[in-house]
């Protein structure tokens, strides 16, 4: 692999499987290099040295086993992925989390029983990025006087955090309240941390993903060979204006560009094929 100077030292949450596998190897693709945390044994070991092997054998990417409800494993785990990346971190995504929106076995709000289901998706969802980023300032803020004048003069975008929320936190079906309430809040915390980071040169936007399918990022989807057309109902497509439905690939592409977009921090891009907008 060639030597690249603008390569940067990223972790991914939740990277074992689904978009965050995609964030972890569309980064690797471009160039970086990639610490991916999950709590999903398996999957974790399966994409580290089977899906992503060249890029393991070659140093490029290393994972552990962490848990985003877990404060102190957190704070423990970026110590460790800040040894591999020699104490600098340049970007954190937030990605990982409680992904299905619905209470489970088809529960409503009014059944006592989705209480715990409510206090998981605070605890993964909105806490967990919160302390994970927390725990990673002390290595992505700029020390260097130089490099805060290079991104002064636009010659760097510099460190950042991007958070994947939802376009749920916009517009629910039924049964969704702790899962929307979790991605909305993560739209305070984004708008937050961008304010109180931005002395330290570190940007924070984050993307909202619409309905994204992606059974064949995975273990199981390797192995049966699966893609990502194959998984769609005419349905999938007439619901976007794209004329399409989603893939992990959108979300990654739009990673990379925020990792790259110096003067934009703040912000919520929705990536939804439109759905948002159509009635
Ligand atoms: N796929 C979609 O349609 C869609 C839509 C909107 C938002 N999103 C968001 O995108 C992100 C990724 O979703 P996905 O569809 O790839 O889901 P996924 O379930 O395929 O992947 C989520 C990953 O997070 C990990 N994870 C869950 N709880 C964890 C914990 N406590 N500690 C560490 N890791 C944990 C899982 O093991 C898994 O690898 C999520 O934040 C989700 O809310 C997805």
């Amino acid at each position: 692999m060639p030597a690249n100077d603008n390569s940067k030292n990223v972790i991914v949450s939740g990277g074992a499987r689904g978009i965050g596998r995609c964030l972890v190897r569309t980064f690797l693709e471009a160039g970086h290099r990639v610490y991916i945390f999950d709590i999903d044994e398996e999957e974790l070991n399966h994409t580290t040295k089977v899906h992503l092997e060249k890029y393991h054998k070659a140093g490029k990417v290393e994972s552990a086993l962490c848990d985003l409800r877990d404060v102190k494993d957190m704070r423990s785990k970026v110590q460790e992925a800040a040894k591999f990346f020699d104490n600098k971190i340049d970007v954190l995504i937030n990605n990982g989390g409680i992904a299905s929106p619905y209470w489970k076995d088809g529960k409503t709000m009014e059944d006592p029983d989705t209480f715990p289901e409510w206090q998981a998706y605070i605890d993964t969802n909105l806490t967990g990025p919160f302390a994970m980023s927390q725990a990673c300032i002390p290595y992505m803020k700029n020390k260097n006087k130089d490099a805060v004048a290079d991104a002064a003069h636009g010659q760097s975008a510099g460190p950042c955090i991007i958070n994947i929320g939802s376009f749920r936190a916009k517009m629910s079906d039924p049964n969704q309240e702790g899962y929307a309430a979790s991605k909305a809040g993560q739209l305070g915390l984004t708008q937050a941390m961008a304010i109180s980071l931005g002395h330290l040169g570190i940007r924070v936007n984050l993307i909202a993903p619409g309905r994204i399918k992606v059974a064949h990022e995975s273990k199981e989807g390797d192995e049966k060979g699966e893609g990502w057309v194959g998984q769609h109902s005419e349905k999938d497509i007439d619901d976007h204006p794209t004329n399409r439905a989603g893939r992990p690939r959108d979300i990654a592409d739009a990673a990379l560009y925020l990792v790259g977009a110096g003067f934009v921090t703040g912000q919520d891009v929705t990536i939804d094929g439109g759905a948002l907008v159509k009635k």
